[in-house]
């Protein structure tokens, strides 16, 4: 295949670097004017730039592969566009994040044109992009057979392996993708709740929690947005100054992870601790407000209660709760009959070059490859292998801070998760007759089979 890539912002750019760096010969084009003088003056080795869509497509002869490498909202306009110029057989690869339904659209229309669409989620950012990302792919089959050594030559090994991977109908990729991105935000606010309570509770020093995140490191819980908030806790500016003393505190996101919310409430899937975290970005605007609150102010001595608690099984328990709770999300989708997923096929992709990359994925493969279905036991006996006897300090953990008023809803909602599974309680049996008595909804017993009819169902 000919390799045409239109977009060369940091993403794309690194990506056409990676490609050519794997000899494969590569022609773009960006509209941006300021981009192009750019790149003018910053010649890329054997990248070779044209100057509209249409002499792109004359410089890359048919059969040909067309990356895209846009912001969403350009992506259906470049299609559009590129329809007048493609041929049967070519194939348009959409490397953006896009919603998952948006690829499935894309890949009718392309389809009635005799084109084929890839639909490809791609993770690590600008780094990962120019020296191997993880690709998670969805849409033709035969595209696929056909652009596969491409795809996999440029992507992060693990072990050799390539972090690459088709899952199989258009948007399967970037519903991959969408999950990756919730769980992400999950694992990001859970790792700066921790780090926040280690500092307003435990009253350690940024270089402490430093310390503590890069012990994690040497073990088998840890994972690559570890490293870098190890790496960010004590990083200073040229006054001297932490960064984090001079950084804006509201949370940016490009969407992916109300997307994962969506589908999730789509399916009937709970995953509180992806909407924790995406509800945290919303919400930061009003971080800014600091109220005077009067909180039990007493904190706790780090040098004798905080070594007590594991961290690192404090990390991997409320990973491995998220981490869970997207699983889940991607083997619900399988409901959908368009959507036909293997649970291995996602640690495969995710296991090197994405954000969500680490040694506690290992960890997590390991006991599904035991129980080989994503399913409550699994989580359950993920925590029990992992966490022995650590439930009580990660409930202290959590306690602490809801004590001092310290903000965690990532961590306290992966804790609530997983005692609504796992603790004896009677919520849903008092919700049911609630039901029943105000709306006369029909409520079964225990075993689901007979209805129970309470003496306010008689009007
Ligand atoms: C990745 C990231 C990436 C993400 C950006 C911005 O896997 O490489 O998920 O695709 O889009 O980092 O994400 P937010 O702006 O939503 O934080």
């Amino acid at each position: 295949m000919n390799i045409g890539i239109i977009g060369l912002g940091s993403m794309g750019l690194n990506l056409a670097k990676n490609i050519i760096s794997k000899k494969y010969k590569v022609y773009a084009y960006e509209e941006n004017s300021v981009t192009n003088s750019d790149l003018k003056k910053n010649k890329v080795k054997d990248l070779f730039l044209t100057t509209s869509l249409k002499e792109l497509l004359i410089k890359v002869i048919s059969p040909r592969i067309i990356m895209l490498s846009l912001p969403a909202e350009k992506v259906d306009a470049v299609i559009n566009e590129l329809i007048n110029f493609l041929e049967p057989e070519d194939i348009v690869a959409d490397l953006g994040n896009s919603l998952y339904l948006k690829s499935i659209e894309r890949d009718t229309l392309l389809n009635s044109h005799k084109i084929n669409f890839l639909g490809v989620g791609v993770s690590g950012g600008p780094r990962g992009a120019k020296n191997g990302p993880a690709i998670m792919v969805g849409g033709s089959k035969e595209a696929w057979n056909k652009t596969k050594h491409i795809f996999e030559d440029i992507s992060a090994k693990n072990d050799n392996q390539s972090a690459c991977c088709f899952f199989g109908s258009a948007g399967s990729g970037h519903f991959v993708k969408l999950v990756h991105n919730g769980i992400e935000y999950a694992l990001m606010e859970g790792i700066a709740e921790v780090s926040n309570i280690l500092n307003k509770v435990y009253n350690l020093n940024n270089d402490e929690i430093a310390k503590k995140f890069k012990d994690i490191l040497k073990t088998n819980s840890s994972s690559f947005l570890l490293k870098i908030t190890s790496e960010i806790m004590n990083a200073k500016n040229d006054n001297d100054q932490y960064f984090l003393d001079e950084v804006d505190p509201v949370i940016g996101q490009n969407g992916t992870g109300v997307w994962a919310i969506k589908a999730a409430l789509d399916l009937g899937v709970g995953i509180p601790s992806i909407y924790e975290a995406v509800s945290a970005r919303s919400n930061s605007k009003n971080f800014k407000y600091n109220f005077e609150q009067n909180f039990n102010n007493k904190k706790y001595n780090p040098n004798d209660k905080c070594n007590e608690i594991s961290i690192e099984k404090i990390i991997f328990f409320n990973f491995a709760c998220s981490i869970y709770q997207g699983l889940n999300l991607i083997n619900e989708s399988n409901k959908w009959n368009f959507f036909d997923f293997k649970i291995e096929d996602i640690f495969k992709a995710w296991s090197a070059g994405c954000i969500l990359q680490g040694r506690y994925l290992d960890l997590i493969l390991k006991e599904f490859i035991i129980r080989k279905k994503i399913d409550p036991q699994f989580l359950y006996d993920l925590i029990k292998t992992n966490c022995p006897d650590q439930l009580k300090s990660i409930r202290e953990f959590n306690s602490s801070a809801i004590n001092m008023g310290i903000t965690c809803p990532v961590l306290s909602s992966n804790l609530a998760y997983y005692d609504q599974m796992f603790s004896n309680h009677k919520i849903g049996e008092i919700i049911q007759l609630q039901r029943s008595f105000f709306g006369l909804h029909p409520i079964k017993d225990k075993e689901g089979k007979n209805n129970i009819t309470p003496y306010w169902t008689k009007l």
